[in-house]
């Protein structure tokens, strides 16, 4: 395992320490049921920054906070200087002087925490930089979470086939969990309409397109639903007249027929009745409630490491 400061993507992840992290979220997650001591990051601080509305990735980084003892900062941007125009850069000058260790940034642009973690490294500033999501470009914690739920229930990702359903071109967690998945050894299958799923993904990403539901669920192992972004619809993405449900939804009789063993996944927030069936989003192959609770293993395991890192600044 390699120490970093930033958790930017999982593109350029390793395999050994994609593992690292899952094994240590896994001891935690034992810890933390057996109600053993967890390790404790006392007198350190953190800070959250969220741009974009968050329920899951917010209240989980706040809470494995809260875990390992960190004082935990929640920036109101509407109530801060940045509202007064102040530079994201300068706002985490502000957090290094007040010897803030670690900040998670959710944003809509894609590449800004990127951005961030470079100028903080050329200055020589005390700052982790850990992406909450960053547009569409990557959403490294969730990636993480999905790839853990699925390694703690095989024991292993190699052999098996994912398929990932819904608005791939615009989805940051398809790009995160497609590279975990891919570095854990499983197959990917990017799955939807040639305008949300362009055959040019294959190039971008390790996986294999599908423009028909059926053949891209025949006998896979695990399915990844994503939110239908309705926002789209305006710019000719989804297929028009609000068919997409119709055409692209995921239901349980066709997992049945097609992959009958398949486990279900989604990031969330899902749309029950949209992209998934309620039947099937809260159904017996669904690991969505897992999903949530391994985000706060994942994410005690990952202020572990940036931070290790951060002693070494
Ligand atoms: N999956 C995810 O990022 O959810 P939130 O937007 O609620 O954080």
């Amino acid at each position: 395992m390699i120490l970093q400061r930033h958790l930017l993507d999982l593109e350029r992840l390793s395999k050994e320490t994609i593992l690292w992290l899952l094994k240590e979220a896994k001891e935690l997650k034992d810890a933390y049921r057996k109600e053993k001591p967890l390790p404790s990051l006392k007198g350190k601080a953190v800070a959250l920054l969220f741009r974009e509305p968050s329920t899951r990735t917010r209240l989980s980084f706040e809470r494995a906070a809260q875990l390992l003892d960190l004082e935990t900062l929640l920036i109101d941007e509407a109530s801060s200087s940045r509202k007064k125009g102040e530079s994201l850069q300068d706002t985490a000058v502000k957090l290094s002087d007040l010897a803030i260790e670690g900040l998670v940034l959710r944003t809509s642009v894609s590449g800004e925490p990127e951005t961030l973690a470079r100028f903080l490294d050329e200055k020589g500033i005390r700052l982790s930089v850990v992406n909450g999501g960053d547009g569409i470009h990557e959403h490294p914690t969730q990636g993480l979470l999905d790839a853990f739920t699925l390694w703690e229930r095989w024991g292993d990702l190699r052999g098996k086939t994912i398929a990932i359903v819904g608005d791939i071109l615009h989805s940051r967690v398809a790009r995160s969990s497609t590279w975990a998945f891919h570095a854990l050894g499983a197959k990917v299958r990017l799955v939807g309409p040639p305008s949300l799923v362009p055959l040019e993904m294959e190039g971008a990403l390790p996986a294999r397109v599908y423009h028909r539901l059926d053949e891209g669920l025949q006998g896979v192992d695990a399915v990844m639903g994503l939110r239908i972004q309705k926002e789209r619809e305006a710019g000719g993405y989804l297929p028009g007249g609000g068919e997409y449900p119709s055409l692209w939804r995921l239901e349980e009789p066709l997992l049945e027929k097609l992959a009958p063993a398949a486990l279900f996944l989604h990031p969330g927030p899902a749309g029950k009745g949209e992209e998934v069936t309620a039947d099937l989003h809260d159904g017996p192959r669904s690991l969505v409630e897992e999903q949530v609770q391994n985000g706060l293993f994942v994410r005690m395991a990952v202020w572990l490491w940036v931070l290790e890192a951060m002693r070494h600044v």
